[in-house]
């Protein structure tokens, strides 16, 4: 099967999602910023300030499956949500992915974000999604739980912090 379409836009009650724009690579390089200690040193800001935000533009492209997180009532970007497509899965099951901005935190807009694009995968005719989480993240647990999705039981990956738990939605 071939990878599944991006949409256009995906409308919610207080949110649209849209392909992402080099002109918000700002916003996506805050989120960086803003990760937590535990999460592994190749997803954060290096000494040298790497990736810039000219970086973080330049690989957008790479993941076109990944879709800004616009609010309706301040048009204001707070992060993204979207599917990835991995070379070693299936390209129709693909794995979500979410991250918000941490003053957008606490308000459901990440559970919101993410029926929208479980109904994307879901109209694309994709049996399942999947995603991986830190243990010690209990809002994103949370926020998977509230998706639909299950605990597989596997580890992915382990640190000194924790171990990256396999969550799987059936569609
Ligand atoms: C995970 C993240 C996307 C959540 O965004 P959000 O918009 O605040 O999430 P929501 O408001 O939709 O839901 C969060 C849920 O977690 C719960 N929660 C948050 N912090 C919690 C904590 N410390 N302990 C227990 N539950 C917690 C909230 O109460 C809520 O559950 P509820 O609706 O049952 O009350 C956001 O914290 C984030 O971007 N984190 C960094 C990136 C990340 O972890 N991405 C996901 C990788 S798998």
């Amino acid at each position: 099967m071939a990878p599944i379409r991006v949409p256009r836009a995906l409308e919610t009650d207080r949110l649209v999602l849209r392909p992402r724009s080099v002109d918000e690579a700002a916003t996506y390089r805050r989120l960086w910023t803003e990760r937590d200690l535990r999460v592994p040193a190749h997803r954060r800001i290096d000494a040298d300030g790497r990736p810039t935000v000219a970086d973080v533009a330049g690989q957008l492209a790479d993941e076109p499956g990944l879709l800004a997180v616009r609010r309706r009532d301040t048009a204001e970007v707070i992060g993204y949500c979207g599917l990835i497509d991995h070379a070693d899965a299936p390209p129709d099951e693909p794995e979500l992915a979410f991250e918000l901005l941490r003053s957008a935190h606490g308000r459901g807009y990440a559970t919101e974000a993410g029926q929208a694009v479980v109904g994307w995968a879901r109209e694309s005719s994709c049996p399942r999604l999947w995603a991986t989480v830190w243990d010690w993240n209990v809002a994103s647990r949370r926020v998977l739980e509230k998706l639909g999705f299950h605990e597989t039981g596997t580890v992915v990956a382990r640190s000194v912090d924790g171990r990256s738990l396999l969550t799987v939605r059936e569609l």
